[in-house]
């Protein structure tokens, strides 16, 4: 059975991811902040096999720590998802750029960009030596296209820059690491479900966005909003044999909401 480490695996993408990869039948590793929410996932889980380690991805020596009782526990690391993140885990107040505070760029810039640094620094090596491996960065349709001026996303101009970087840093190391065998890609979503903006609410949401600045609120062209398993389903894809010469790419999983 082949390991994912999965971070934010204890959140709303996170969930359906693990899920996902646990019906492709993958083993898995959970990284996350909040032992509850990874919990939850477990649950959900139903006994398939997986393991918890609780952490902030920003911290490195955690970080670290976690990776090598993962290699050490199963002989392998064959994947990793960074889905750690999230504008509501970050706790950062929604504020216009003018008016935010240089400090909660930090969180940003820490969990989204460092982390997936730290993350596949850690992991590289174990993949390298194996030949083979797969990663998959959620990045955002933010970063390919920087958020929208009303959005409500919280801190949308410097989240949209993480989220670019992401994708470069994506672009990047899968030249630098597909001579090993190690596949690079990200995912990008649209609006969709997170732990603090369940599906109703996010409906409600996207109704107010609609009166404030019309088209924005809009349906896919597909007839209905993304759900967790659309993510779940292309993270799953884009580890399996069936994407083996994908690398190096982001997957526009924004249901064709704004094409560029
Ligand atoms: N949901 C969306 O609409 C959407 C759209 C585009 C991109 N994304 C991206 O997808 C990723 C997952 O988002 P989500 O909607 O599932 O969010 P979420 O809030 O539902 O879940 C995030 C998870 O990450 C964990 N987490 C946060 N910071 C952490 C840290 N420092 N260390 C360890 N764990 C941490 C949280 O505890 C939580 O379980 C994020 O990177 C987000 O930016 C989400």
């Amino acid at each position: 059975m082949k390991t994912a480490i999965v971070t934010g695996g204890g959140g709303a993408l996170g969930t359906a991811i693990c899920l996902e990869l646990a019906s492709l039948g993958w083993r898995l590793a959970i990284f996350d902040r909040v032992e509850a929410f990874a919990q939850e996932t477990i649950d959900a889980l139903n006994g398939h096999p997986a393991s918890t380690h609780i952490l902030d991805v920003a911290d490195r020596d955690a970080t670290a720590k976690a990776v090598a009782e993962v290699f050490a526990a199963n002989g392998a690391i064959d994947a990793l998802v960074n889905a750690a993140g999230g504008a509501f885990a970050l706790g950062v107040p929604p504020s216009d750029f003018i008016k935010s505070n240089p400090e909660h760029w930090n969180r940003f810039i820490d969990v989204n960009l460092y982390a997936t640094f730290s993350l596949c620094h850690l992991v590289a090596p174990y993949m390298k030596q194996a030949k083979s491996g797969g990663i998959v960065s959620i990045a955002s349709g933010a970063g390919m296209r920087g958020g929208p001026p009303k959005s409500r996303q919280a801190g949308a101009a410097v989240y949209s820059a993480s989220k670019a970087a992401v994708i470069a840093f994506t672009q990047a190391l899968a030249q630098e690491l597909g001579p090993f065998g190690i596949r690079v890609n990200a995912v990008a979503p649209g609006r969709n479900e997170s732990r603090d903006k369940p599906f109703a609410k996010m409906l409600e949401m996207l109704k107010q966005e609609e009166q404030a600045e019309a088209g924005s609120g809009r349906l896919s062209p597909l007839g209905r909003y993304g759900r967790p398993a659309d993510i779940g389903k292309a993270v799953g894809f884009l580890l399996s044999d069936k994407a083996d010469y994908i690398t190096g790419c982001c997957l526009d999983l924004t249901g064709g909401i704004r094409l560029h």
